[in-house]
């Protein structure tokens, strides 16, 4: 396994339910921490709790690719490239077909997929140009398989799934590692406004899940993860 301590791991997403587990072990881990959320105040208190530097905590909309550029350039500019980057960001708007509005489908789009294209486009450059670097994403079990009233989520998660599959290619020849983490039901603040029976009880906890990220981020350097599954055992979808 590769020691995570010193290692410069930047969080998107930390104050989300996997975000926050995930933070919590790569701490314990002493792994050198950097975090982004939309929210300021709880991206502060939980860094008092992980007492994670203020000067690593970057308030964040992946919407904005300008706001991700200046996010990456400071970054860089004061630390270098980071080792891991770990996407925990996103949005599940699970609605049938005949209830999706426009905006639903285009938040969607925007936070789950454009948001992970602005991230790869600005923290890539440099784990290519150094040829190493690990890149955890989070597509889950809807960016393979299909699920009635997913139809934005899934097309969201399937185009992560081709996105980043394509910059693999693209980075073939370097050891920057992509792995992604298909995740089934997860008990977290991201099921709080779905309207659709689902027995959280018997979902993924959020501490497994962020375990599963943990893990794979000491992965060995003599080979890549390059997906790994999580689901509940009543709803084993691949
Ligand atoms: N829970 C599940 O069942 C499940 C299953 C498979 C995959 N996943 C994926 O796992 C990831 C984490 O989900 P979770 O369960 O931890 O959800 P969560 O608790 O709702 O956390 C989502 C995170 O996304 C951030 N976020 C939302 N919109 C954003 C935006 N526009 N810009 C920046 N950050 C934004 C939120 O941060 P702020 O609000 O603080 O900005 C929050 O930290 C997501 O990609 C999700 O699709 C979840």
């Amino acid at each position: 396994m590769e020691m995570l301590a010193n290692k410069k791991v930047l969080i998107i997403g930390a104050t989300g339910g996997i975000g926050t587990e995930t933070a919590k072990l790569l701490k314990q881990s002493q792994a050198n921490l950097f975090m982004t959320s939309r929210n300021r105040k709880r991206l502060e208190n939980l860094a008092d709790e992980l007492q994670v530097p203020k000067d690593q905590l970057f308030e964040m909309d992946v919407t904005d690719s300008r706001q991700v550029n200046e996010v990456a350039d400071t970054i860089h500019d004061k630390h270098g490239q980071v080792d891991i980057l770990i996407n925990a960001s996103g949005v599940g708007i699970l609605k049938s077909i005949d209830k999706l509005t426009d905006e639903d489908f285009s938040h969607s789009l925007d936070v789950n997929l454009k948001g992970t294209f602005y991230l790869l486009r600005a923290f890539v450059p440099p784990m290519k140009e150094s040829k190493k670097g690990m890149i955890v994403n989070l597509p889950g079990v809807l960016g393979k398989v299909p699920m009635a009233g997913a139809a934005a989520y899934a097309a969201t998660k399937y185009g992560v799934n081709g996105l980043t599959k394509s910059v693999r290619e693209e980075l073939r020849r370097t050891e920057v590692r992509i792995t992604n983490l298909y995740l089934g039901g997860t008990d977290t603040p991201f099921w709080d406004e779905i309207d659709m029976p689902v027995n959280r009880k018997k979902f993924v906890t959020a501490k497994e899940a962020g375990r599963a990220v943990w893990f794979l981020c000491q992965q060995p350097n003599s080979g890549v993860v390059s997906e790994m599954v999580l689901q509940p055992f009543n709803h084993q979808a691949i």
